[in-house]
């Protein structure tokens, strides 16, 4: 068999990793921008949610996923989840040498591109929200922006639960945003793998005048410029490939993962994570 002695290191996957299949919201967007990458996506479901966990074992998680995805070669790594971007991406920067990018920061620079009034309202899980790396990126770029932050903890259930158009749904957004709506925000954040789903019921209950910020979307772009810059995109023309991996087995994945990634899924993956110091 003749295989390249030195196979081009660009054509190595990106990994992503999140706590479950919320962070394939962020791979359908990295699909859409990047058709020709190979995507390796580690799923945690053995540990989700990690939305209200403590700040330290965010990052021992993540740390061991960002290991597991370099173990695997892959070429830079995106942290699709937003609790662990918020708590660990700094970390990751730190510990790894490959390049580790995150939903936050992406995000904010959205934010501020579409705000008019500066008033800005984020919604993410428990511990995104206590962490404030959304509102202090946000104003790290321009320090008279109003930051209007609430935690949405029923909304990950909703979703994985598949009542996104649901009037309950609905009824719990009302409640959610009520406050921001209050402070005349005129760009809501989404600031959860999980919202992007949502986001039809969002737009209904905060009407036509709120811009809506993906955080995938966003994300996936940066990642985008960044890879580019690097000279890191590989020069492959073929359709890239999206392999997952889990560390427990869901009976539902294959549904699941679907909704999420908006094109069906080849069954994943079962792998244990190592341990890191
Ligand atoms: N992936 C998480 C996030 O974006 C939501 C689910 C969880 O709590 O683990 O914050």
């Amino acid at each position: 068999m003749n295989l390249p002695l030195n196979p081009s290191p660009n054509s190595r996957p990106i990994g992503i990793f999140d706590s479950g299949v919320g962070g394939l919201t962020v791979a359908r967007q990295l699909r859409r921008v990047l058709p020709h990458e190979d995507l390796l996506y580690l799923g945690d479901t053995a540990r989700v949610p990690y939305g209200t966990k403590s700040p330290a074992t965010v990052v021992r998680f993540a740390c061991e996923d960002t290991g597991f995805l370099v173990g695997r070669d892959v070429k830079a790594v995106v942290v699709a989840c937003n609790t662990a971007s918020a708590w660990a991406l700094e970390e990751l920067q730190q510990r790894f040498t490959l390049p580790v990018f995150g939903v936050i920061l992406p995000g904010a620079a959205a934010a501020l591109r579409r705000t008019r009034t500066g008033r800005i309202g984020v919604i993410g899980t428990p511990a995104t929200i206590r962490s404030e790396a959304y509102t202090r990126a946000i104003l790290g770029q321009r320090a008279d922006a109003r930051v209007f932050a609430r935690a949405c903890p029923l909304l990950v259930p909703l979703v994985e639960e598949g009542w996104v158009n649901h009037r309950v749904s609905r009824l719990v957004l009302e409640e959610y945003l009520r406050p921001l709506l209050r402070q005349r925000i005129d760009t809501l954040v989404l600031g959860c793998t999980h919202y992007p789903l949502l986001k039809r019921v969002i737009r209904q209950v905060v009407g036509p005048d709120v811009a809506l910020i993906d955080s995938a979307e966003s994300c996936a772009r940066h990642v985008a410029e960044q890879l580019q810059l690097r000279t890191l995109l590989t020069a492959h023309r073929t359709a890239g490939e999206l392999r997952a991996c889990l560390t427990d087995e869901t009976t539902r994945f294959t549904q699941v993962a679907r909704r999420f990634l908006g094109e069906p899924v080849a069954p994943a993956e079962k792998v244990e994570l190592a341990g890191v110091d």
